[in-house]
């Protein structure tokens, strides 16, 4: 790995209640204290946002959002604004996690305009692109992480600008929740191909400074396997977030 701060993500996804949520970042803030040298972000449910940014203060670790939309405010029922993100606290947001693309019909358009409204409010766009295993199959990996980067940065792309602290998370659906992760050569493919991409519409600097994080099925036994890889800067962990043992463990391991 280059010159680049690892970070390793907690997506709690639907998950904890705010005693729950308090009670878990206190036990990875507990474990994780001694240990320096990466970013830690954790992204609770809108409803832990608040309680856990009161759990967080004194300790190192990030808040974030796992998605918002890309108007400041307005009649959008059942929708959270950036602005609203930045007011409690957070720092980063998660957008276009493939549970969002599959599950809630979120479109790459969607997605560049949130990313382009964080960017505006100074919240740090984690950008998820990733292919079905059907997709995968048929050998269309590569092509659709291009799809969903050119859809998806469209703004940037128009710009010829992207946001320096924008981070690209590689997670393959296949390997979300399955227990299957992708091996190690798989997802340096992977992030290779999202550095050069950015490389050659970005350039150099941009490309270098990038973190690329893998998420799917991500353990403390994997990860640092992952880690050794060139372009892998980190993770974006989902079920082994919510246990404060595995998390926790997962930071310690991967700095190897
Ligand atoms: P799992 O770690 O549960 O596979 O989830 C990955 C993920 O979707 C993180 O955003």
């Amino acid at each position: 790995m280059a010159n680049r701060k690892p970070l390793i993500a907690g997506n709690w996804k639907m998950n904890l209640t705010i005693n729950e949520a308090v009670s878990l970042v206190n036990s990875v803030a507990e474990g994780i204290k001694d240990h320096q040298g990466m970013d830690v972000l954790v992204c609770p449910p809108f409803t832990a946002l608040s309680a856990v940014k009161k759990a967080l203060e004194n300790t190192p670790i990030c808040l974030g959002g796992q998605n918002m939309h890309w108007e400041r405010a307005g009649a959008f029922t059942g929708e959270i604004s950036g602005q609203m993100l930045t007011d409690v606290g957070c720092t980063h947001v998660i957008l276009g996690h493939s549970e969002r693309r599959l599950l809630f019909g979120e479109s790459d358009e969607a997605v560049d305009r949130k990313i382009s409204a964080a960017v505006k409010l100074g919240l740090t766009p984690i950008l998820c692109v990733g292919e079905t295993l059907a997709q995968r199959e048929r050998g269309e990996t590569l092509k659709i992480l291009e799809t969903q980067l050119t859809g998806s940065l469209a703004h940037s792309l128009k710009d010829k600008a992207i946001d320096p602290k924008l981070i690209v998370a590689y997670e393959p659906v296949w390997a979300i929740g399955t227990g299957k992760t992708a091996s190690p050569h798989q997802a340096q493919e992977a992030h290779a191909f999202i550095r050069k991409w950015i490389r050659s519409n970005f350039g150099n600097q941009a490309a270098e400074a990038m973190r690329i994080l893998y998420g799917g099925s991500v353990k403390p036994d994997n990860i640092s396997e992952l880690m050794a890889q060139q372009d892998i800067d980190g993770a974006l962990v989902g079920g082994a977030s919510l246990k404060a043992d595995s998390f926790v463990g997962i930071i310690k391991n991967s700095q190897g």
